[in-house]
C-alpha cells in the first residue's frame, strides 16, 4: 500500500509540475443574469478572436438549450482557450475527440485549452442533466 500512495503522490506531481494541472483554486467568477452588460461576455464579443499574443480564445454561453454562438469555425492544430459561461443553470460541454469536458456552473468562468487534432464537424454536447430539452442540448464547431 505505500508503493500504491508512493505512486499516486508521484503522478500528482508530475501533472501539476509538467502537465500545469492544478486544483482550482483560482476561480473566477460572472454575474449569470448580468452576461449582457459584461465587457466578454455581451453577445457581440462571443465567438472567435485572436488576442494581442496570437493566442486563439473562443468565447461561448450556455443557456437552456442551445450554446451561443450557435456556428464558430476554428483552425485544426491549433492551441484553441475556449471561456465558457452559464445564463441560467448547471450545463456542461463534451467535445468528442478532444480533452474538452467540463461543467459550467452558473456564477463561474470555465476555461479549457484545446487543440483539435484535424478538420472537420465537431459536435459539442451538454453532459449535465440542465432540464427537459437537455438531450437536444447540443451544437457543431467547425474545424478548418
Ligand atoms: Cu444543458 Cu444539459
Amino acid at each position: 500500500s505505500l508503493a500504491a500512495i508512493g505512486l499516486l503522490v508521484a503522478i500528482i506531481t508530475l501533472d501539476a509540475f509538467f502537465h500545469g494541472i492544478n486544483p482550482p483554486s483560482k476561480v473566477e467568477t460572472i454575474d449569470s443574469a448580468r452576461l449582457h452588460l459584461s465587457e466578454e461576455f455581451a453577445e457581440d464579443k462571443l465567438g472567435v478572436s485572436v488576442n494581442e499574443k496570437g493566442d486563439v480564445i473562443v468565447r461561448m454561453v450556455a443557456g437552456r438549450y442551445s450554446f451561443f454562438p450557435k456556428h464558430i469555425e476554428v483552425p485544426a492544430e491549433t492551441k484553441i482557450t475556449f471561456r465558457w459561461v452559464s445564463m441560467d443553470v448547471l450545463h456542461g460541454v463534451h467535445i468528442p475527440m478532444t480533452n474538452m469536458s467540463t461543467m459550467i456552473v452558473p456564477g463561474y468562468v470555465a476555461e479549457i485549452t484545446t487543440t483539435f487534432p484535424k478538420p472537420g464537424d465537431y459536435p459539442l454536447l451538454c453532459n449535465e442533466y440542465c432540464g427537459l430539452g437537455h438531450n437536444h442540448m447540443w451544437s457543431n464547431i467547425a474545424v478548418i
